[in-house]
């Protein structure tokens, strides 16, 4: 069965309705530092009751070490196995969150709020959680399905344009293993003169593609294979650039790899 997704136009109003019908003890925020200015603001008011913990932006941060943190920050205030975690930010946050809450306490209950084009599409969706480890791209991580992921397109307005295009090419990549219908309507929006709303509409049919596929093979033992598409090579550009400390963002190191796989 796969993951409800709630699209949504105002995050606060469907996070707070989500919250009213959820049976739990306590209630956890994880978010990165960035969020935490740009997108939090605008939930606040319906999560003063949860406990939040931020952890710096980035990449370099997915570690053993942020996760050892935010483990820390859960036990030391009190969560228990009935205690929910909100993970809120992209796709860094989601998979570090999502692993958090797949380990502490043997699993508990998380829901994902994506904050970037890549974490609505990808990261947030279709159970992957983990981290980087010694340089290696979600080296370590388990399949942990959120409970709920709550896509919601006014965060898309604190995106610049190279984070749009890297959740782009996410995007580009179910297209060309979905079908020919929805390739079409990506190669006519215009990413210059972004239209949120028919971006969402782009959106929910991405993660469509991309559900179809996780729930033939959840686990990724044949077809789900398909959405490492372009990953091969792009996780090598990344572990490269990340190694040269000058890191790139993952959608244009899977486009990238995309066009390399494609050659
Ligand atoms: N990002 C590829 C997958 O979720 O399988």
């Amino acid at each position: 069965m796969s993951t409800p997704i709630i699209t949504s136009n105002n995050a606060a109003s469907s996070i707070s309705r989500l919250l009213a019908d959820l049976q739990y003890d306590r209630l956890f925020i994880l978010t990165d530092a960035q969020t935490a200015k740009l997108c939090y603001p605008s939930i606040e008011q319906v999560l003063t009751k949860g406990y939040r913990i931020t952890i710096p932006a980035g990449d370099k941060y997915k570690h053993i070490n942020t996760l050892c943190h935010v483990w820390e920050e859960l036990s030391s205030h009190g969560a228990t196995r009935h205690s929910l975690l909100l993970n809120v930010g992209g796709g860094m946050v989601t998979d570090l969150g999502g692993f958090a809450a797949a380990t502490y306490k043997r699993g508990i209950k998380h829901i994902n709020i994506p904050t970037t084009l890549l974490s609505m599409v990808d990261a947030a969706v279709g159970g992957k959680t983990g981290i980087n480890f010694q340089s290696l791209k979600n080296e370590i991580g388990a399949f942990y399905p959120a409970y709920s992921v709550v896509v919601c397109s006014e965060f898309l307005r604190t995106l610049d344009k190279t984070n749009l295009a890297s959740g782009f090419a996410e995007m580009i990549k179910h297209g060309l293993i979905s079908s020919e219908k929805h390739w079409a309507q990506l190669m006519r929006f215009d990413l210059n003169i972004p239209n949120l709303n028919t971006l969402q509409e782009l959106i929910i049919e991405s993660i469509h593609a991309k559900e179809f596929i996780v729930e033939q093979d959840p686990t990724e033992q044949h077809i789900r294979k398909a959405l490492n598409f372009g990953h091969t090579l792009g996780h090598a550009y990344e572990t490269l650039a990340m190694r040269r400390d000058t890191p790139c963002l993952h959608g244009y190191a899977v486009a990238w790899g995309l066009i390399g796989e494609l050659y």
